[in-house]
């Protein structure tokens, strides 16, 4: 049996209402017709699921019968090639057993003064400041972060520069390309990735020269030291490592600059801001669709899924479901003093699940504490900031805050 499908145009199908409102056609489809939904992107069906069991049945059960040969991956091959990231079987599951290790809770724990010292240096470049543009300059301390754990805490500034640049080009043209019917690379999008690669390129080759404290770098080239893996490798985690982590802490500054009771709770006391991160995360999770690519045909509710259908998660909705969320689009961090309920899946799930999910929990943990020890901050505006649906969940038009000294 088919899954139900929203009306929609002939031949070109939901393409105008993604364009339009993705998240808003997805939340109205699943109230209205339920948790699995076919859409039609012009001649591609998508298959919607939005229930956590159906969830856990194709990130994690039968996992083996889909990979990451989708259209959006196919896009991000062209920045960060076979990689972590983008690989599927084998390849896919020789990477993972190698660098897995180096994620664990313990081992990331070598990356904290990194960390440590971004906190500081965004707190001290805040401190002259009334006002801020905190989705850029959170953008800009994670990406230092993942670099300098990637490429050794000593990378010069300048050189985190010319590497930020590039990446927030390529990253932004990669997805002006998802959106477009041809999906062209443009010249601004070739010239950007070959500054990126050449950058790359010799900060690789500066390290070979003068290898010193253990760095990711070294655990990737352990791994596979054909030059080439190793420049790819590192370039996956400079793109998956830091617009993920600096869009989930500007979304959190965002909703405690408009709780600011949960904001003053959240200075005084480090369970208070996790559960915040977890409410924010919820509400707002930087990586608001997962997709899969069916690689046979699979049962899922009751409803066929052919072979080379493209699956698809959006954990967005899934975190607003409410049979499983009171309230669900409230902020209410508390609720996570309650156990969690399987409807939430921020770093997804299963074997693909979020690498760097520890390292992202720990760097946000030190920046938005080390910003709630030294600032209260107030929104520029009483509307709450609209989503903006890239290859993150974005800020729409940044968020921009204004700061006082928490203790003058
Ligand atoms: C709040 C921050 C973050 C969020 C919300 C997030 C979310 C996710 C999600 C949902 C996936 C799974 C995608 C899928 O199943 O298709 C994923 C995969 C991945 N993430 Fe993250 N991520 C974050 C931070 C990071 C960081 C800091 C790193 C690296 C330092 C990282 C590296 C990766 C990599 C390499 C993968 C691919 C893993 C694989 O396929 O084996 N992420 N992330």
């Amino acid at each position: 049996m088919k899954p139900p499908s929203p009306p929609s145009l002939p031949l070109i199908g939901h393409i105008p209402a993604f364009r339009r409102d993705v998240l808003g056609l997805i939340i109205r489809s699943v109230r209205e017709y339920g948790d699995v939904i076919r859409f039609k992107l012009g001649p591609h069906p998508i298959y919607l699921v939005n229930h956590p069991d159906a969830i856990l049945h194709v990130l994690k059960k039968n996992a083996v019968n889909y990979d990451k040969d989708t259209r959006s991956t196919r896009f991000l091959r062209d920045i960060a090639s076979e990689s972590l990231l983008t690989s599927n079987g084998e390849a896919w599951r020789q990477r993972r057993q190698h660098l897995q290790p180096a994620f664990h809770r313990q081992a990331i724990s070598g990356f904290e003064s990194i960390m440590r010292e971004e906190a500081e240096v965004l707190v001290r470049s805040w401190k002259n400041q009334s006002q801020v543009n905190a989705s850029a300059d959170l953008t800009t301390t994670t990406f230092s972060i993942v670099a300098r754990s990637l490429f050794g805490s000593d990378v010069a500034r300048s050189t985190l520069a010319s590497l930020a640049a590039p990446i927030a080009q390529v990253l932004t043209e990669a997805f002006t390309r998802l959106g477009s019917l041809t999906g062209r690379k443009s010249r601004r999008f070739v010239s950007a990735m070959s500054q990126l690669n050449a950058v790359v390129d010799s900060v690789i080759a500066a390290r070979t020269q003068a290898p010193d404290s253990p760095d990711l770098l070294e655990l990737i080239r352990l791994g596979n030291p054909d030059p080439r893996a190793v420049h790819d490798e590192s370039v996956s985690f400079l793109l998956a490592g830091h617009e993920t982590t600096a869009n989930a802490l500007s979304w959190l500054l965002a909703y405690l600059a408009h709780h600011p009771d949960e904001q003053a709770r959240c200075a005084q006391d480090p369970a208070a801001l996790d559960r915040a991160f977890q409410e924010s995360l919820r509400l707002s999770p930087p990586i608001w669709i997962i997709e899969r690519h069916a690689l046979g045909p699979d049962e899922i509710s009751g409803y066929t899924i052919p072979q080379n259908a493209s699956v698809a998660i959006c954990t967005y909705t899934v975190h607003r479901h409410p049979d499983f969320w009171d309230a669900p689009d409230t902020f209410q961090p508390d609720r996570f003093l309650q156990p969690v309920p399987a409807a939430f899946i921020p770093f997804g799930l299963g074997p693909r699940v979020c690498i760097g999910k520890e390292f992202a929990l720990m760097e946000a943990r030190i920046i938005a504490g080390a910003l709630l020890e030294n600032f209260q901050f107030t929104p520029m505006s009483s509307t709450f900031p609209e989503a903006e649906t890239g290859i993150t969940l974005r800020i729409k038009n940044d968020l921009h805050l204004i700061l006082k000294p928490r203790r003058p």
